[in-house]
């Protein structure tokens, strides 16, 4: 008989060895290590939100009097209101606790062990992630110089176990877009093409309009991005109505908690001031985009969405990740071949940009 206490070799085998995906790091864990004080950080590794949600959330939440009982399974206040911020029927929607747990259920939905997955790289890990939960496998099919897509490397890697093909648009972490006729294209393969648009309200490019054509379409959203509630989970999925007939029928029926439903309601009732804020924080990326001209050796690649891939003199990627972060400058660091000159740099407030570009000139030694 085994040992109660011996309960590893019950575990399944492809989750044996962690492949997890590193997240954000936590406030709490950066003044822990760095013994510094909270007003000593620089938060720009998340491409969060640094103006905040709307004061409406704070309001509506202290208000909120049934935190008690549980959410709508069938979201049905949601899906309402949300549909009229996409303009698509409530029936095309499916809401979650962020858009990374919609990743995972359209992965749980196509994904049985021995399947794949494409994605173009370098990418957003998440979709990486849950494939692997699932023991499904990944192809990676590299992006071009430019980092924009290879239609046809990706036409190529489709084999008879291919599911889904990702597209994030912006792509997180080089900030470019996929174009509609180059998502077309992947529509023809006949897979389901998930076209992740956690940045489009910095961007304004969507492929919504294609839904009704194709079925194998699926659009995802997230709150955490422009309405600054990365905190509280809100994402979406928006599909076709069977598809989201099904999803709504395996997803943990009280995905959705109390709180983030009530800012979600929220952050639509405000969203005129939500917006209002997309325009300050694409000036002041392109500020921090001028400012890294200045800088010799240092290359802002064009974004479309609230952060900045930015190119490191060769070879100094991860030394200045890791400088940056002992002068209290939190940024993002890959280890990816692809990526090992170049940080990622989430567009905070002008006092922000200040201190990373002050930071990024004291290791470089430049004025
Ligand atoms: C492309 C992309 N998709 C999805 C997410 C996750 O969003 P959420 O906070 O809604 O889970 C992120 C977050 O960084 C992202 O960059």
């Amino acid at each position: 008989m085994p040992k109660k206490n011996d309960i590893k070799h019950l575990i399944l085998p492809h989750l044996q060895n962690p492949f997890g995906y590193e997240g954000v790091k936590p406030l709490e864990e950066i003044l822990l290590k760095g013994n510094m004080k909270p007003s000593e950080v620089i938060r720009l590794n998340g491409n969060e939100n640094s103006f905040g949600p709307s004061p409406k959330v704070a309001e509506a939440l202290g208000c909120f009097e049934d935190y008690n009982r549980y959410p709508d399974p069938n979201q049905r206040v949601l899906r309402d209101s949300l549909s009229i911020y996409l303009g698509v029927s409530p029936v095309n929607i499916v809401a979650g606790n962020g858009s990374d747990e919609l990743i995972d259920l359209i992965i749980r939905m196509f994904v049985g062990p021995g399947d794949n997955i494409i994605e173009p790289t370098p990418t957003f890990g998440m979709y990486r992630f849950s494939a692997n939960l699932v023991k499904g496998n990944v192809i990676s099919v590299p992006r071009n110089d430019n980092f924009d897509l290879d239609v046809k490397q990706i036409a190529a890697a489709v084999d008879g176990r291919s599911k889904i093909i990702f597209i994030a648009s912006p792509n997180n972490p080089t900030g470019n877009l996929a174009t509609q006729d180059q998502i077309i294209e992947l529509l023809q393969l006949g897979i389901v093409v998930v076209v992740d648009e956690a940045y489009y309200e910095y961007c304004g490019e969507t492929v919504i309009p294609l839904l009704s054509e194709n079925p194998n379409l699926i659009i995802l959203r997230t709150f955490s991005k422009w309405a600054g509630l990365a905190g509280l989970r809100v994402g979406l999925g928006v599909m076709n109505p069977e598809i989201a007939r099904l999803m709504m029928t395996i997803k943990p029926p009280y995905n959705m908690n109390r709180a983030a439903e009530v800012a979600l309601l929220a952050s639509l009732d405000d969203k005129e001031l939500l917006l209002n804020q997309i325009t300050p924080v694409i000036k002041e990326r392109e500020r921090l985009s001028l400012l890294c001209e200045y800088i010799d050796g240092v290359v802002a690649l064009p974004s479309h969405a609230n952060y900045l891939l930015i190119r490191l003199p060769k070879g100094r990627g991860k030394e200045i990740y890791l400088g940056l972060a002992d002068l209290g400058v939190f940024v993002r660091y890959y280890d990816d071949p692809d990526l090992v000159d170049c940080i990622r740099v989430s567009v905070g407030q002008p006092y922000e940009t200040d201190r990373f570009i002050m930071a990024l000139k004291e290791l470089l030694g430049v004025d």
